[in-house]
């Protein structure tokens, strides 16, 4: 018998010191699409979206309006924008880094965007092709315009943990490149573990380092399999905005060894069995990222989908 119909995850009431409520920020088809070898058809992106939608999610990130040769898997951003069905209270944020990007997220009617800084020299070099001083000045106009036109600007930390070239990241510099962020006028600040290796102690000195934890959200990919733990330790600090991605897909192309990101469906098992209310049909959610694997030809890397749909 599977085990939804035995009535798992067993409930119990959300014990004290988490949130009553997660918003989740789904990045699957940005962070999950942007790292397949293929190209996906946009067909295929536009009904995986509309799927996301249809489980319950509300804030899903559709794509990004980077160099089309930097990131050539969504090249295809304003077809994707122009086909896609806006259903009523769901945002569908995209990643923007320059004015160039801003111009075409504009253009194609964005509401919703987030920008994306590196917390270490290396990575922005290799990412952005900037230093870490000249990706501020990148962003600063486009937060500028984009909040004079009435859009939402969220800001991403990348490497705050852990970087392949340059190892453990000081949680200080972390707060510093964050703060920059906000104090341009970001509404809101996702922390990335971007190559999967924070563990939950990190979590917390790297949280308790920042004055608040409200303008805060969190990024894990699961390389090292501590995605849950360390969401888990973020919500018990007063974090609920958790970042993840339908199936486990995800990995950044400039970030050698970043795997696939937390999965929503593992998170929402949590979740469920917490009692911690998301809004999301973990039933309609694992069907989708089925049929999404089936596309793809290979499983979803989502323990709680191959446990689900085998
Ligand atoms: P660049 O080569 O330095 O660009 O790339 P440039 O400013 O020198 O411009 C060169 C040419 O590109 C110009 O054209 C621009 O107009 C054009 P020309 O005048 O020579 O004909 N151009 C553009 N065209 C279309 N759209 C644009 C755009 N920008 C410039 N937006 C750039 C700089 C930032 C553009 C490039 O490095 C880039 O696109 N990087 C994006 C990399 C990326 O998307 N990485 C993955 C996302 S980050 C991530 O996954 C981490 C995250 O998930 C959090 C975590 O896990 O930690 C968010
Ligand atoms: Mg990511």
């Amino acid at each position: 018998m599977p085990v939804r119909e035995l009535g798992l995850p067993v409930r119990v009431s959300s014990p004290g010191g988490l949130p009553e409520r997660v918003t989740i920020w789904e990045v699957g088809p940005r962070d999950g699409l942007q790292n397949e070898q293929a190209v996906i058809p946009v067909e295929v992106k536009l009904e995986f979206l509309d799927r996301l939608a249809g489980a319950g999610l509300t804030t899903i990130e559709a794509t990004s309006f980077v160099h089309p040769k930097w990131v050539p898997q969504l090249a295809d951003a304003e077809e994707l924008l122009a086909g896609l069905r806006f259903r009523d209270g769901v945002r569908y944020p995209v990643l923007v880094p320059n004015e160039r990007g801003l111009d075409r997220a504009l253009a194609a009617g964005v509401r919703h965007i987030a920008i994306f800084a590196s917390a270490t020299e290396t990575f922005a070099n290799r990412n952005l092709n900037r230093t870490l001083d000249e990706q501020f000045a990148m962003f600063d106009p486009v937060v500028t315009r984009a909040r004079a036109e009435g859009l939402d600007v969220r800001g991403y930390v990348s490497m705050c943990f852990g970087d392949p070239w340059e190892g453990a990241v000081d949680p200080a510099q972390v707060v510093a490149v964050g703060t920059r962020l906000l104090d341009m006028g970001c509404s809101q600040l996702s922390l990335g573990d971007t190559i999967g290796v924070a563990t939950a102690g990190q979590v917390e000195s790297l949280l308790g380092a920042f004055p608040s934890v409200e303008p805060l959200a969190v990024h894990f990919h699961d390389t090292y399999g501590q995605a849950l733990s360390n969401t888990l330790a973020a919500l018990r600090l007063g974090v609920s905005t958790v970042d993840s991605s339908a199936g486990g897909l995800g990995g950044c192309p400039y970030a050698e060894s970043a795997t696939g990101n937390l999965a929503t469906e593992d998170l929402v098992w949590l979740l469920d069995g917490l009692g911690v209310r998301t809004g999301v049909d973990l039933d309609a959610l694992a069907d989708t990222s089925a049929w999404l694997a089936g596309k793809l030809g290979r499983p979803s890397p989502s323990r709680v989908v191959r446990a689900l749909r085998g």
